[in-house]
């Protein structure tokens, strides 16, 4: 993946300045300079100032912001500008506005008002990035592109004509003659055969459950949609253009439609956008998981973490305000996942619009405030951890995740509406966190060599390549555990035959003949003392050992948790859904038979990862806790610039960056 220009981490913003008089312009550079901000992100949601009326284009302001931004030493991550168009579009072109299932239209007024697959639409933002690039490629502040925003955030189904025509070029790609798509849509249930291409709409409001793979194939189809624009707009760029190109993802386990494993390879850098879930009060192992993630996409790359927020967001129904330095906490957590670089949403917070109460770098009560004291301080710090840039996260566990097998264990008629993917996903990756353990987010088809321990929560769509793929890093010594409801279909969602879980039968050494999923809030116990719900299957041990069955519940004496030995490896399945202190107890278990270490054996609520270049380790150790903790460790803080010989004092709330001594090192 291709580098930034300059050193050290990366610190800044969205920057809107055509939101302000320019004479607020040079307050923001000398605010700027004062916390030590390095990069902007301009003109994200400028295409109406910068071309008012089609094909006129109004470029002085922006060369103004530019040059002055440049002459502050503050570099500058440009944007294509084409995040939402101007009302003009919509008006002289209806046809380009986003439709619902059901035929709503998606008016202009808010943002993003355009559909994804409209020829006119694409045509006249790639003119808008033409002109922009074509004037800014060599301006000096630019070290770096920003194509769209968010690309799909609001507009990523869209079921209008113009989609539909479109869905049907995508599949007769995919499946090349109708034999096959009806094949692999199941479509002799229900009368569905289609007999010409015609007859193919996207799954549109319908009396009852639309076809499923028609369903799935339409998720792939809009991913690939939003995806179609990045490219395109990274296309011209390429012709224009020599500094890097990105676009900012929203990986986390609150976007869904957006397929960003298959996207990475068309940026030179993966940046993302995270915002804490405010009514989860655990809101930081939320971040823990969504920066694993984006590192996972990375291919454990340094990343950007493009936008996150200094205080509280306007679109939650409660916008709780970060607490005094839960700002430091959570920037510094996503540098220890990774990050090089911590941007905000936004600079300055705007005075009028939807975003209106939404916090920023500059408050509206300016600077004299605990955000913009916080801001100076992150610099600071930042400034302070330079020489971890370029680093890399040490993880021995990974989570396998695949946007295709979420969005498949999410369509509708299925056994429970309790399965939902994020749900182990998170229960696994908390119990880590609190274990101690980094892991990381990675597909499964990604290579599982490095890792002593894999974990494959709701894998309900899996390819039979990765499948294999598997079975072969557990005989070479590897373990896994499986949780249930995963292998079950391929990726046309059809069933695979002969007891469940289907694809993963050998692998884990049981067979499961029925599904037996639990009334809402009731619960089973097990023999070991655990307690689960929402699931439990009828299944026989084929081969596994029997670590754990039920006392009670549907299925008393049936088992629930196994382990399969496979070669050098072990195979572990967890048929229900354990409760939290059972899931901590399972890890640790999981982690203990596979020797996987902690990265510091630190209090709980305490968060450790560590980072490592060719010669050199730092420790994060975050205090989430409202109390001093004390961790063994033995080196240089490079926050306070203090010595740790064998252990590290850690006041409430605190963080601390060590550089670990070497063995031989002086002390
Ligand atoms: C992001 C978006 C920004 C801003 C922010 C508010 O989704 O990219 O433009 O809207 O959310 O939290």
């Amino acid at each position: 993946m291709r580098q930034w220009q300059g050193d050290g981490i990366l610190f800044g913003g969205d920057y809107n300045p055509e939101q302000w008089p320019e004479q607020t312009w040079s307050e923001d550079i000398d605010l700027m300079r004062r916390a030590g901000v390095n990069l902007v992100s301009v003109g994200i949601f400028s295409w109406a100032l910068l071309e008012p009326a089609p094909g006129r284009f109004e470029f002085g302001w922006l060369d103004r912001v530019l040059d002055l931004l440049h002459a502050g030493g503050i570099r500058v991550d440009l944007a294509t500008a084409t995040a939402s168009p101007p009302p003009w579009l919509a008006r002289l072109h209806p046809e380009t506005l986003p439709r619902r299932a059901d035929g709503t239209i998606l008016w202009p007024g808010g943002r993003q008002a355009y559909c994804p697959s409209s020829p006119v639409f694409r045509e006249r933002s790639l003119e808008l990035v033409r002109a922009v690039a074509g004037r800014y490629a060599e301006h000096p502040a630019v070290v770096m592109w920003h194509v769209s925003n968010e690309l799909g955030c609001h507009n990523v189904h869209c079921y209008c004509d113009v989609s539909a025509e479109a869905f049907r070029g995508w599949l007769r790609e995919r499946y090349g003659d109708l034999d096959r798509l009806n094949a692999a849509w199941g479509t002799t249930f229900w009368s569905q055969r289609y007999g010409d291409w015609a007859e193919i709409n996207p799954p549109r409001t319908a009396p009852t459950f639309a076809n499923p793979t028609q369903q799935l194939d339409f998720l792939r189809f809009s991913s690939d949609e939003q995806r179609a624009q990045l490219r395109a707009e990274r296309g011209v760029l390429a012709t224009l253009v020599r500094q890097p190109v990105t676009t900012n993802f929203m990986i986390g386990t609150g976007v869904k439609h957006l397929d960003y494993r298959s996207w990475a390879d068309d940026v030179d850098l993966v940046s993302n956008d995270h915002y804490l879930t405010a009514a989860d009060p655990q809101a930081h192992l939320g971040l823990a998981l969504a920066a694993d993630h984006t590192r996972g996409v990375a291919g454990g790359d340094p990343w950007l973490l493009m936008e996150h927020s200094t205080s509280a967001v306007n679109w939650q129904p409660r916008n709780v305000a970060k607490l005094p330095g839960q700002l430091r906490r959570n920037s510094l957590a996503h540098v220890a996942r990774g990050a090089d670089g911590v941007l905000f949403f936004q600079w300055r917070a705007s005075r009028a619009g939807a975003e209106k109460f939404h916090s920023a770098m500059v408050p509206h009560s300016g600077p004299d405030t605990k955000i913009f004291r916080e801001v100076c301080q992150l610099g600071a710090d930042l400034r302070a951890l330079a020489e971890v840039r370029g680093s890399r996260v040490d993880a021995d566990v990974a989570i396998l995740f695949d946007w295709e097998a979420w969005w498949g264990v999410e369509l509708d008629s299925h056994p429970s509406i309790d399965v939902q993917y994020a749900d182990r996903l998170t229960a696994l990756h908390r119990a880590l966190w609190r274990a101690g353990v980094t892991a990381d987010i990675i597909h499964p088809s990604a290579d599982l060599g490095g890792y002593r321990l894999v974990l494959a929560p709701t894998l309900y769509l899996v390819r039979d390549a990765d499948v294999a793929a598997l079975h072969q890093y557990v005989e070479g010594g590897g373990t896994v555990a499986v949780t249930y409801f995963s292998g079950i279909v391929d990726e046309n969602d059809h069933i695979r035959l002969g007891g469940y879980p289907g694809a993963f039968r050998e692998l884990l050494g049981v067979r499961t003949e029925e599904f037996f999923p639990l009334r809402e809030g009731e619960q089973v116990r097990l023999d070991d003392g655990s307690t689960a719900d929402v699931w439990t299957e009828w299944l026989h041990a084929d081969g596994a050992e029997v670590l754990a069955s039920y006392t009670d519940g549907p299925l008393p004496g049936v088992p629930a948790l196994t382990r399969h030995r496979v070669g050098d490896g072990a195979a572990w399945y967890v048929g229900t859904r354990l409760d939290e202190p059972a899931t901590d107890r399972l890890v640790a278990r999981l982690v203990d038979e596979t020797g996987v270490r902690p990265a510091a054996s630190a209090p709980s609520g305490v968060e450790v990862v560590r980072r490592r270049d060719d010669d050199r380790t730092w420790l994060f150790a975050i205090n989430h806790t409202d109390a001093e903790v004390r961790l063994p460790v033995t080196g240089t803080d490079l926050l306070t610039g203090a010595r740790c010989a064998g252990e590290l004092t850690l006041p409430a709330g605190d963080v601390a960056v060590v550089r670990e001594d070497r063995t031989g090192d002086p002390t």
